[in-house]
């Protein structure tokens, strides 16, 4: 049997084990192709045999050995047509496509296609559904949490507002919990808009009180009376999105306009997918590919790998990307509590 494995979409902490887990558990008449660089490998071939000697002690390493892109071969019939062909060139059988929805959506068009196809959740963004973590966010949760650790020292001194901005697409996962966890005193993300009046208001208050300030906000929240998020509308990649990031400045010159506070914006951005990952993030990329190898073994196809409590189950294709995981409002409200 010959698998080909491909990691797609933006990297992230535990991909690497993942890799490892599938390779290492692979029986021995397997064959595993690394497609390289996500969908793209298999549109334009490019791909490495991976042996045991390959992935030994990847796991403790960020970033994904087979590179990736944001590559969407559903885009136009020719990439379809050469990705098909490419499959039945190479004469794979079974494809483990590591990534978030996006490239988890053109898994499950292949699944529906009748291709051998089994999915693994990854993204920072912890946003797949039917899933309780994707690896990688527990890293980035991690990173986010010490980068706002030391801005509070920094902030108290000089008495400032600080707006952090975090990763987040849709979902404000890493920016509730990096918040929480290192005591931001307002915490901005995509499913809870706010008016600016409202965020004026808690920095002049917290100002008043306390002399400094933490804001942490996701890049992909967006004030209520703003049209738009904040984002390159010029760069969209392959799957429609376009490019984020700058709500933290933006945010920062209407509080500064607006209290006359001394303002400052920080972009924690890519900082939060780099390096190393955590122990949690080894282990839970770990299992995920050792039992994506299982389902390939038990030719249970159609399926993601997931996380249920502390067991590694797994869940039709479809159901992962049908819907996006979001952060709850009894979560939210539980942060709400510490705001100020
Ligand atoms: O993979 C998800 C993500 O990290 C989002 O949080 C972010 O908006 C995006 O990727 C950034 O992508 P890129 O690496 O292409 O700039």
């Amino acid at each position: 049997m010959r698998i080909g494995i491909l990691t797609g979409g933006g990297d992230c902490p535990g991909l690497n084990a993942v890799i490892r887990g599938i390779v290492k558990s692979s029986p021995d008449d397997v064959e595993i192709l690394g497609i390289m660089h996500g969908w793209k490998g298999l549109v334009n071939p490019e791909y490495t045999v991976l042996t045991d000697d390959d992935v030994e002690g990847i796991h403790i390493i960020g970033g994904t050995i087979l590179g990736t892109s944001r590559t969407n071969p559903f885009k136009d019939e020719e990439s379809r047509k050469k990705l098909e062909e490419n499959i039945k060139q190479l004469g794979i059988d079974v494809i483990i496509a590591i990534g978030g929805d996006d490239t988890l959506s053109v898994a499950a068009k292949l699944s529906s296609l009748g291709y051998n196809v089994i999915g693994v959740p990854k993204t920072i963004d912890n946003d797949v559904s039917n899933t309780d973590f994707t690896f990688g966010y527990h890293t980035a949760v991690n990173v986010g949490a010490d980068a706002i650790d030391r801005l509070h020292s920094t902030a108290k001194s000089h008495g400032r507002v600080i707006i952090v901005e975090l990763m987040g697409r849709d979902a404000g996962w890493i920016t509730i919990e990096a918040g929480l966890a290192a005591g931001a005193h307002l915490i901005l993300i995509p499913e809870y808009p706010m008016t600016l009046d409202e965020i004026i208001e808690y920095v002049k208050k917290r100002m008043e009180d306390k002399g400094y300030m933490i804001i942490a906000v996701a890049e992909g929240f967006k004030p209520t009376e703003l049209e738009n998020i904040v984002g390159d509308k010029n760069e969209i990649d392959a799957f429609g999105h376009i490019r984020l990031g700058g709500i933290a400045h933006y945010l920062s010159e209407i509080i500064k306009e607006r209290t006359g506070y001394d303002t400052r914006s920080v972009v924690l951005g890519h900082l939060l997918r780099g390096g190393t990952p955590t122990a949690f993030d080894r282990v839970l990329g770990t299992r995920y590919g050792v039992h994506a190898m299982k389902l390939v073994i038990n030719r249970d196809f159609g399926r993601m790998v997931a996380l249920k409590g502390n067991d590694i189950v797994s869940i039709p294709l479809q159901y992962a990307i049908a819907t996006k995981k979001f952060v709850p409002f009894d979560y939210y409200k539980l942060a709400q509590i510490f705001f100020g």
